[in-house]
């Protein structure tokens, strides 16, 4: 009972016609760079996919030559563990080098991998989006109903996570966090919208080519339905 749905929000890729809007794919995955990437991977996404949210061959180079995290690699010369900077071909680069290391960072929880978040979780944008925006104190209700779920100190209180209680501290705490490129106003419903949304893309990067194709499909069958009924009306009219 006081567990939520997740919020009602629309995205513009929503509904059978819906299609990503680029500048808020942009900005989102800007927010996951500047903020979510310090703790998530988004290992099925490559540098080079991110042209499919509007940046150019040569932006996406630069964007994967400076990210925080370098890429696993051995030297040549010696063969031991090295890292390097990164080049379009390369999926982008997980914040720590395996389970281990995210747990001792995050008081022994991993922060799952994002790259699918927006379909392993039913209302996946929508749920992103409330997550992101749902801390709030625990209602006194609970306390009152149930004292001993009193959310640990080392948790959070999240109507919108199923068990209440989320390792994850707020990532979205201020307005202005980020400053994004494009001008508009980085509030914190903004960013959770938009990094919502750009998860939506990481999690199904074709969907523009799906609605299309299901649109042809649609207009495919009207047309071959208007003919089998015209051919029928002409096998039979010489019936009275
Ligand atoms: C879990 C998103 C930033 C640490 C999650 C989950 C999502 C998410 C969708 C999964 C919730 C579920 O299982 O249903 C994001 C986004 C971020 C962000 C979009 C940026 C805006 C961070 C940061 C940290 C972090 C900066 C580390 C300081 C964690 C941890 C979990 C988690 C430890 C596991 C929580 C648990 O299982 O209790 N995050 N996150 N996240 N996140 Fe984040």
């Amino acid at each position: 009972e006081f567990h939520l749905h997740p919020k009602e929000v629309s995205f513009a890729s929503d509904g059978p016609l819906g299609k990503f809007d680029r500048q808020q794919l942009q900005r989102g995955f800007q927010v996951y760079k500047e903020v979510c990437a310090a703790c998530h991977s988004l290992h099925q996404v490559a540098f080079r996919d991110l042209e499919g949210i509007g940046f150019t061959p040569a932006e996406v180079k630069a964007i994967a030559k400076g990210w925080a995290t370098e890429v696993p690699s051995v030297n040549p010369d010696t063969g031991e563990a090295a890292t390097r900077k990164g080049t379009p071909a390369d999926k982008i680069p997980a914040p720590y080098p395996n389970e281990v290391a995210a747990r001792a960072a995050n008081n022994n929880a991993n922060p799952p991998d994002l790259s699918l978040m927006a379909k392993a979780r039913h209302d996946g944008g929508a749920y992103i989006y409330s997550l992101l925006s749902g801390y709030q104190d625990q209602p006194a209700e609970l306390l009152k109903q149930f004292p001993d779920a009193k959310t640990p100190a080392s948790l959070h209180y999240n109507p919108y996570f199923a068990n209440l209680n989320i390792a994850m501290p707020p990532p979205l705490a201020a307005d202005g966090q980020v400053t994004y490129a494009d001008g508009t106003v980085a509030t914190k419903d903004q960013m959770a919208k938009d990094v919502a949304a750009f998860l939506i893309w990481s999690a199904e990067p074709k969907l523009e080519n799906r609605h299309a194709a299901g649109i042809a499909v649609l207009g495919f069958l009207l047309i071959a339905t208007i003919l089998a009924y015209l051919s029928y009306r002409n096998i039979w009219s010489g019936m009275k």
